[in-house]
Formats: C-alpha cells, sequence, structure tokens
C-alpha cells in the first residue's frame, strides 16, 4: 500500500463509518433486541413516504403484501408483490443483519446498487413495524419511511406514529405515496 492511499484512508474512512451508521430518529428509542423469528412472515405496507416522493406517483403505488423469510437463522429473504390491474409485479432482495438490533443492509443480488440500510425503528410483531431506509447515492440520501401491518388495517394510532417518523426525517404530506393524511392530524402529544 503506497503512502497517498494510506493517508486517503486515514482521511476518509472516519467519515465513511461515521455515514454507515444511521441514527435513531428523536422520539424513537433504540430497539434493545430485536427478534428475527417473531418478526419474519407476511406484512402490508399500508404507509409508504419518502424525499424522492411526489404527489404524482400516488396513482402508480398503492398498499402491497411483504414476505419476509428468514434463511439460516441469520438474514432475511423479503419478497414484495404488488397488483397493478391484471398484473403482479413482485421484486425480492436480502437483508444483512448488523450488529445493531433491528438494522440492515439491503443486498440486490446482480445489481451494483447504492448502498442502502435499512432499519426496524419500532414494532410490537403482531400488529404494526415502522421501518426506516436510507439509500446513499453520489449526490443525495434518499429517505423513505414504512409502516407495515399484519392485516390490511390501519389503526389511529398507527398512523400517528408513521407520521411522527415522517417528521423526524423532514418529510412533507406531499411525501406521501399512501395513505392519504392531508387532513390527518396526529396527536400533539405524540410527536
Ligand atoms: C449458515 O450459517 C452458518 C453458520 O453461521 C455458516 O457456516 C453457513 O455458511 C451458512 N450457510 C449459508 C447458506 O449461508
Ligand atoms: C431536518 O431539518 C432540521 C432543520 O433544518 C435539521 O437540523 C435536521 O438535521 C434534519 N433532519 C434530517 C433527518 O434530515
Amino acid at each position: 500500500m503506497g503512502p497517498w492511499w494510506a493517508l486517503w484512508l486515514i482521511l476518509t474512512l472516519p467519515q465513511i463509518l461515521e455515514s454507515q451508521t444511521p441514527t435513531t430518529p428523536q422520539g424513537f428509542p433504540q430497539l434493545t433486541n430485536f427478534e428475527s423469528d417473531q418478526f419474519q412472515g407476511e406484512w402490508f405496507v399500508l404507509g409508504l413516504a419518502g424525499n424522492t416522493y411526489k404527489r404524482e406517483h400516488r396513482s402508480l403505488l398503492h398498499p402491497y403484501i411483504t414476505l419476509f423469510e428468514l434463511k439460516n437463522n441469520s438474514h432475511f429473504r423479503v419478497t414484495n408483490s404488488m397488483t397493478r390491474g391484471k398484473r403482479c409485479d413482485t421484486w425480492s432482495y436480502s437483508l444483512i443483519p448488523t450488529t445493531k438490533p433491528g438494522q440492515f443492509t439491503v443486498e440486490n443480488k446482480g445489481s451494483r446498487a447504492d448502498k442502502e440500510d435499512m432499519q426496524v425503528i419500532e414494532t410490537d410483531y403482531i400488529k404494526f413495524s415502522l421501518m426506516l431506509s436510507l439509500r446513499q447515492t453520489s449526490s443525495q440520501t434518499i429517505t423513505r419511511v414504512s409502516l407495515l401491518g399484519r392485516n390490511w388495517r390501519l389503526s389511529h394510532q398507527m398512523i400517528d406514529k408513521f407520521i411522527c417518523l415522517t417528521r423526524t426525517q423532514n418529510l412533507t404530506k406531499n411525501n406521501f405515496i399512501f395513505p392519504d393524511v392531508t387532513d390527518w392530524l396526529p396527536d400533539p402529544k405524540l410527536c
């Protein structure tokens, strides 16, 4: 290793390490443990918002099914399926656990995708789960917040928590794909 290369590593490594650790959003405590065996199985993506989404994307996307399969007792194989008219689109990826409970890196086989971290922010395993995904491209961080439910029903409390989490990521109501929260006022005590 040449000296310039070593110098470059010393100068850039701390920054790289720093950006790889997504911090816990304000108001949501860091998970102290995560039970992958309880988390696996079928979920429904009932809420979706992100900093690259705009109102005009709403007609393209709607709630969909996501299946978490625990492989080799360590990583998740995630398969999503969304029906669009008579078509059913499916896409999948793997979630490789990091050392932090509920935190994963996304692995897309076959494509050299941008680095993406996915984090379970809160879950009770039986009703809902809040997820935060941060994808680092060369020019920006793409933020996506999703609300998962074990069935198709959305409760007020779930929507409130979802909105609180989107606020920690500075998302606006225009960044929501679904549900439509235009007239929704979350409980002010929550966030
Ligand atoms: C499964 O996990 C074991 C122990 O961690 C490892 O040795 C093995 O290579 C893994 N198998 C696959 C298919 O990932
Ligand atoms: C949200 O905006 C505030 C004020 O501009 C900023 O300090 C904070 O870092 C932002 N948070 C995120 C997650 O971008």
